[in-house]
Protein backbone atom coordinates (compact mmCIF):
# COMPACT_ATOMS: atom_id res chain seq x y z
CA UNK A 1 0.00 0.00 0.00
CA UNK A 2 1.18 3.09 -0.99
CA UNK A 3 1.22 5.66 1.77
CA UNK A 4 -0.09 9.07 1.74
CA UNK A 5 -3.15 8.07 -1.07
CA UNK A 6 -6.03 6.57 -0.10
CA UNK A 7 -6.09 2.94 -0.20
CA UNK A 8 -8.45 -0.04 -1.25
CA UNK A 9 -10.31 -2.59 0.53
CA UNK A 10 -10.03 -6.12 -0.48
CA UNK A 11 -13.26 -5.68 -3.18
CA UNK A 12 -11.38 -2.91 -4.72
CA UNK A 13 -13.29 0.22 -3.42
CA UNK A 14 -11.61 2.74 -1.32
CA UNK A 15 -11.10 2.55 2.15
CA UNK A 16 -13.63 5.29 3.84
CA UNK A 17 -12.19 5.53 7.67
CA UNK A 18 -10.35 8.55 7.84
CA UNK A 19 -9.52 10.31 11.30
CA UNK A 20 -9.26 6.53 11.88
CA UNK A 21 -7.93 4.18 14.67
CA UNK A 22 -6.72 0.15 14.69
CA UNK A 23 -7.33 -2.03 17.63
CA UNK A 24 -6.36 -5.65 18.21
CA UNK A 25 -9.11 -7.93 18.85
CA UNK A 26 -8.34 -11.70 19.57
CA UNK A 27 -6.63 -12.41 15.86
CA UNK A 28 -8.11 -9.70 14.08
CA UNK A 29 -7.29 -5.74 13.60
CA UNK A 30 -10.40 -3.78 13.27
CA UNK A 31 -10.17 -0.36 12.02
CA UNK A 32 -12.83 2.41 12.46
CA UNK A 33 -12.91 6.03 10.40
CA UNK A 34 -15.03 8.58 9.30
CA UNK A 35 -16.93 7.41 6.13
CA UNK A 36 -16.31 10.01 3.63
CA UNK A 37 -17.23 8.54 1.10
CA UNK A 38 -19.42 11.05 -0.85
CA UNK A 39 -18.88 14.64 -2.64
CA UNK A 40 -18.01 17.51 -0.89
CA UNK A 41 -20.78 19.66 0.02
CA UNK A 42 -20.91 21.91 -2.78
CA UNK A 43 -18.40 25.28 -2.46
CA UNK A 44 -17.20 23.69 0.94
CA UNK A 45 -14.43 21.65 2.82
CA UNK A 46 -17.00 19.10 4.23
CA UNK A 47 -19.13 15.92 3.76
CA UNK A 48 -22.43 15.23 5.01
CA UNK A 49 -21.89 12.57 7.97
CA UNK A 50 -22.47 9.13 6.82
CA UNK A 51 -20.83 7.78 9.80
CA UNK A 52 -18.58 5.27 11.31
CA UNK A 53 -17.11 2.82 9.19
CA UNK A 54 -15.45 -0.67 10.05
CA UNK A 55 -12.76 -2.82 8.48
CA UNK A 56 -11.08 -5.72 9.32
CA UNK A 57 -7.58 -7.57 8.44
CA UNK A 58 -5.38 -10.00 10.10
CA UNK A 59 -2.58 -8.63 8.72
CA UNK A 60 -3.43 -4.60 8.39
CA UNK A 61 -2.93 -5.03 4.63
CA UNK A 62 -6.05 -6.91 3.40
CA UNK A 63 -9.07 -5.05 4.55
CA UNK A 64 -12.75 -6.00 4.67
CA UNK A 65 -15.61 -3.36 5.11
CA UNK A 66 -17.78 -4.55 8.15
CA UNK A 67 -20.27 -1.96 7.29
CA UNK A 68 -20.96 1.00 9.68
CA UNK A 69 -20.56 0.70 12.71
CA UNK A 70 -22.21 3.81 13.75
CA UNK A 71 -24.62 5.15 11.06
CA UNK A 72 -25.40 9.10 10.64
CA UNK A 73 -29.13 10.40 11.35
CA UNK A 74 -30.81 11.68 7.99
CA UNK A 75 -34.15 12.57 9.38
CA UNK A 76 -33.93 14.41 12.66
CA UNK A 77 -32.12 17.78 12.73
CA UNK A 78 -31.75 17.36 16.46
CA UNK A 79 -30.01 14.33 16.82
CA UNK A 80 -26.05 14.84 17.60
CA UNK A 81 -25.93 12.35 14.54
CA UNK A 82 -27.80 14.24 12.17
CA UNK A 83 -25.88 14.39 9.13
CA UNK A 84 -25.62 17.71 8.64
CA UNK A 85 -23.24 18.05 11.54
CA UNK A 86 -20.41 16.76 12.56
CA UNK A 87 -18.36 13.47 13.55
CA UNK A 88 -14.77 12.84 13.39
CA UNK A 89 -11.86 10.72 14.50
CA UNK A 90 -13.95 7.63 16.24
CA UNK A 91 -11.97 6.06 18.71
CA UNK A 92 -12.79 2.79 19.88
CA UNK A 93 -11.84 0.82 22.83
CA UNK A 94 -12.82 -2.58 24.40
CA UNK A 95 -14.31 -2.97 27.64
CA UNK A 96 -12.70 -6.27 29.58
CA UNK A 97 -15.68 -5.65 32.45
CA UNK A 98 -18.34 -5.61 30.24
CA UNK A 99 -17.19 -7.87 27.24
CA UNK A 100 -17.77 -4.57 24.96
CA UNK A 101 -16.82 -2.26 22.70
CA UNK A 102 -17.50 1.73 23.34
CA UNK A 103 -16.79 4.41 20.82
CA UNK A 104 -16.17 8.14 20.98
CA UNK A 105 -16.14 10.53 18.32
CA UNK A 106 -15.99 14.36 18.20
CA UNK A 107 -19.56 15.14 18.13
CA UNK A 108 -20.35 18.87 16.62
CA UNK A 109 -22.51 21.19 15.47
CA UNK A 110 -21.62 21.92 11.48
CA UNK A 111 -20.00 24.93 12.48
CA UNK A 112 -18.11 23.26 15.29
CA UNK A 113 -19.50 25.48 18.19
CA UNK A 114 -20.66 23.03 19.88
CA UNK A 115 -17.66 20.66 20.81
CA UNK A 116 -18.54 17.86 22.46
CA UNK A 117 -18.67 14.16 21.98
CA UNK A 118 -20.64 10.90 20.79
CA UNK A 119 -20.88 7.59 22.98
CA UNK A 120 -21.68 4.16 21.75
CA UNK A 121 -21.26 1.00 22.44
CA UNK A 122 -21.49 -2.67 21.02
CA UNK A 123 -20.83 -6.37 22.41
CA UNK A 124 -19.41 -7.32 18.74
CA UNK A 125 -16.38 -5.47 17.33
CA UNK A 126 -18.46 -4.32 13.99
CA UNK A 127 -21.38 -3.27 15.67
CA UNK A 128 -23.96 -1.81 15.13
CA UNK A 129 -23.50 0.76 17.87
CA UNK A 130 -25.78 1.79 19.45
CA UNK A 131 -25.65 5.50 20.18
CA UNK A 132 -25.72 6.45 24.03
CA UNK A 133 -25.63 10.41 24.12
CA UNK A 134 -23.16 13.39 23.07
CA UNK A 135 -22.31 16.37 25.44
CA UNK A 136 -19.28 18.79 26.43
CA UNK A 137 -17.28 16.32 28.81
CA UNK A 138 -17.13 17.68 31.95
CA UNK A 139 -18.77 20.96 30.66
CA UNK A 140 -15.63 21.67 28.84
CA UNK A 141 -15.77 21.71 24.52
CA UNK A 142 -13.86 19.02 23.25
CA UNK A 143 -12.81 18.81 19.51
CA UNK A 144 -9.82 16.82 18.46
CA UNK A 145 -9.73 13.74 20.86
CA UNK A 146 -8.73 10.20 20.78
CA UNK A 147 -9.16 7.58 23.82
CA UNK A 148 -6.30 5.93 25.74
CA UNK A 149 -5.81 3.02 27.68
CA UNK A 150 -3.36 2.99 30.60
CA UNK A 151 -1.54 0.18 31.27
CA UNK A 152 -3.18 -0.31 34.48
CA UNK A 153 -6.57 -0.89 32.43
CA UNK A 154 -7.86 2.99 33.09
CA UNK A 155 -9.16 4.66 30.39
CA UNK A 156 -8.58 8.63 29.22
CA UNK A 157 -10.35 10.62 26.72
CA UNK A 158 -7.18 13.23 25.57
CA UNK A 159 -8.89 16.29 24.41
CA UNK A 160 -8.16 19.66 22.77
CA UNK A 161 -10.29 21.92 24.49
CA UNK A 162 -10.42 26.40 25.18
CA UNK A 163 -10.63 26.07 21.80
CA UNK A 164 -8.08 24.09 20.70
CA UNK A 165 -6.01 26.05 23.18
CA UNK A 166 -5.14 23.75 26.07
CA UNK A 167 -5.33 19.22 26.20
CA UNK A 168 -7.34 17.56 28.88
CA UNK A 169 -6.84 13.73 29.82
CA UNK A 170 -10.25 13.12 30.85
CA UNK A 171 -10.34 10.10 33.14
CA UNK A 172 -13.45 7.66 32.12
CA UNK A 173 -15.30 5.20 34.31
CA UNK A 174 -15.24 1.95 34.49
CA UNK A 175 -17.48 0.91 31.76
CA UNK A 176 -15.80 3.35 29.64
CA UNK A 177 -18.88 5.38 28.67
CA UNK A 178 -18.94 8.33 31.02
CA UNK A 179 -16.10 10.84 31.89
CA UNK A 180 -15.57 10.34 36.10
CA UNK A 181 -15.32 13.70 36.76
CA UNK A 182 -11.69 13.95 37.01
CA UNK A 183 -9.00 15.42 34.37
CA UNK A 184 -5.92 17.44 34.29
CA UNK A 185 -5.40 20.20 31.86
CA UNK A 186 -2.04 19.98 29.93
CA UNK A 187 0.25 21.11 27.26
CA UNK A 188 -1.53 24.60 28.40
CA UNK A 189 -2.14 27.26 25.59
CA UNK A 190 0.10 25.11 23.26
CA UNK A 191 -2.61 24.38 20.76
CA UNK A 192 -2.18 21.66 19.82
CA UNK A 193 -4.84 19.13 18.04
CA UNK A 194 -4.66 15.43 16.78
CA UNK A 195 -3.15 13.99 19.70
CA UNK A 196 -2.09 9.95 19.37
CA UNK A 197 -0.76 8.56 22.21
CA UNK A 198 1.53 5.46 23.56
CA UNK A 199 3.75 3.60 26.48
CA UNK A 200 7.02 2.39 25.88
CA UNK A 201 9.53 1.68 29.10
CA UNK A 202 8.13 4.02 31.82
CA UNK A 203 7.98 6.56 29.56
CA UNK A 204 4.36 8.25 27.94
CA UNK A 205 4.12 9.84 24.15
CA UNK A 206 1.84 12.14 22.68
CA UNK A 207 2.73 13.03 19.24
CA UNK A 208 0.14 15.92 17.89
CA UNK A 209 -0.23 18.36 15.43
CA UNK A 210 -0.57 22.50 15.26
CA UNK A 211 -4.10 23.67 14.30
CA UNK A 212 -4.74 24.79 10.95
CA UNK A 213 -7.49 22.59 10.05
CA UNK A 214 -7.04 20.45 7.12
CA UNK A 215 -3.93 22.14 5.80
CA UNK A 216 -1.08 20.09 7.63
CA UNK A 217 1.40 21.37 9.84
CA UNK A 218 4.32 20.40 11.97
CA UNK A 219 4.10 17.55 14.33
CA UNK A 220 5.17 17.40 17.81
CA UNK A 221 5.73 15.15 20.25
CA UNK A 222 5.40 15.80 24.09
CA UNK A 223 6.63 13.41 26.66
CA UNK A 224 6.14 12.51 30.36
CA UNK A 225 6.94 9.86 33.00
CA UNK A 226 3.26 9.92 33.91
CA UNK A 227 -0.09 9.67 32.27
CA UNK A 228 -1.30 12.74 34.70
CA UNK A 229 1.85 14.55 34.71
CA UNK A 230 3.33 17.44 33.72
CA UNK A 231 3.54 16.64 29.52
CA UNK A 232 5.97 18.65 27.64
CA UNK A 233 6.30 19.17 24.10
CA UNK A 234 9.92 17.91 23.12
CA UNK A 235 10.16 18.02 19.20
CA UNK A 236 9.35 17.06 15.61
CA UNK A 237 9.40 13.91 15.35
CA UNK A 238 9.47 13.66 11.48
CA UNK A 239 12.61 13.69 9.45
CA UNK A 240 13.38 14.19 5.87
CA UNK A 241 11.30 15.94 3.15
CA UNK A 242 7.82 17.36 4.14
CA UNK A 243 9.11 16.66 8.36
CA UNK A 244 6.87 20.53 8.63
CA UNK A 245 4.03 19.00 7.12
CA UNK A 246 4.22 15.81 8.95
CA UNK A 247 4.83 14.25 5.07
CA UNK A 248 1.09 16.49 4.21
CA UNK A 249 -0.39 14.91 6.87
CA UNK A 250 -2.03 14.47 10.26
CA UNK A 251 -2.06 12.36 13.28
CA UNK A 252 -4.66 10.42 14.13
CA UNK A 253 -3.52 7.27 16.35
CA UNK A 254 -0.55 5.12 17.48
CA UNK A 255 -1.47 1.66 17.29
CA UNK A 256 1.09 -1.41 18.66
CA UNK A 257 2.51 -4.69 17.12
CA UNK A 258 4.65 -7.08 18.37
CA UNK A 259 6.46 -4.15 20.90
CA UNK A 260 6.48 -1.67 17.87
CA UNK A 261 4.58 1.20 17.75
CA UNK A 262 3.10 3.03 14.49
CA UNK A 263 1.57 6.01 13.34
CA UNK A 264 -1.43 6.53 11.21
CA UNK A 265 -1.61 9.47 9.31
CA UNK A 266 -4.07 11.25 7.61
CA UNK A 267 -4.05 13.18 4.17
CA UNK A 268 -6.22 15.47 3.82
CA UNK A 269 -7.78 16.62 0.57
CA UNK A 270 -10.27 19.38 2.06
CA UNK A 271 -11.82 20.06 -1.43
CA UNK A 272 -12.51 16.34 -1.84
CA UNK A 273 -12.36 14.97 1.35
CA UNK A 274 -13.47 11.24 0.19
CA UNK A 275 -10.12 11.14 -2.06
CA UNK A 276 -8.25 11.61 1.27
CA UNK A 277 -4.84 9.23 1.74
CA UNK A 278 -3.55 7.71 4.94
CA UNK A 279 0.02 6.32 5.90
CA UNK A 280 1.65 4.09 8.33
CA UNK A 281 5.14 4.86 9.57
CA UNK A 282 6.87 2.83 12.42
CA UNK A 283 7.61 5.12 15.57
CA UNK A 284 11.67 4.66 16.18
CA UNK A 285 12.34 5.64 20.07
CA UNK A 286 16.20 6.71 19.93
CA UNK A 287 18.39 7.40 23.27
CA UNK A 288 17.12 9.66 25.76
CA UNK A 289 13.26 8.94 25.33
CA UNK A 290 13.32 10.45 21.45
CA UNK A 291 10.62 9.74 18.77
CA UNK A 292 11.74 9.66 15.35
CA UNK A 293 9.48 8.75 12.42
CA UNK A 294 10.39 8.54 8.98
CA UNK A 295 8.82 8.52 5.65
CA UNK A 296 8.34 4.91 3.86
CA UNK A 297 6.91 4.87 0.44
CA UNK A 298 5.04 1.62 1.50
CA UNK A 299 3.09 -0.10 3.83
CA UNK A 300 3.50 -3.76 4.00
CA UNK A 301 1.76 -4.59 6.68
CA UNK A 302 2.38 -7.64 9.00
C1 LIG B 1 -8.63 19.64 11.76
C2 LIG B 1 -9.02 18.43 12.57
C3 LIG B 1 -9.91 17.56 11.73
C4 LIG B 1 -11.10 18.40 11.28
C5 LIG B 1 -10.63 19.64 10.57
C6 LIG B 1 -11.78 20.55 10.17
O1 LIG B 1 -7.81 20.49 12.47
O2 LIG B 1 -7.87 17.74 12.97
O3 LIG B 1 -10.31 16.44 12.46
O4 LIG B 1 -11.85 18.78 12.41
O5 LIG B 1 -9.75 20.37 11.39
O6 LIG B 1 -11.30 21.74 9.64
Amino acid sequence: MKNGVIWQDIDGNDIQAHGGCIIKHGDTYYWYGEHKGADNCPGTTRVDVIGVSCYSSKNLRDWKYEGLALESNKDDPESPLYYKKVLERPKVIYNAKNNNFVLWAHADSADYVFGGIAVAVSDTPTGPFKFLYAKQPNKQDSRDMTIYQDIDGTAYLVHSKDWNKTMNISRLNDDYTETDGFYVSVLIDQEREAPALFYKDGMYYMVSSGCTGWLPNQALFARCEHMLGKWKLIDNPCRGEKMDTTFDGQSTYIFEVDGEFYLMLDHWHPNDLKTSGYSILKIDILEGNNLRVNWADEWKGI
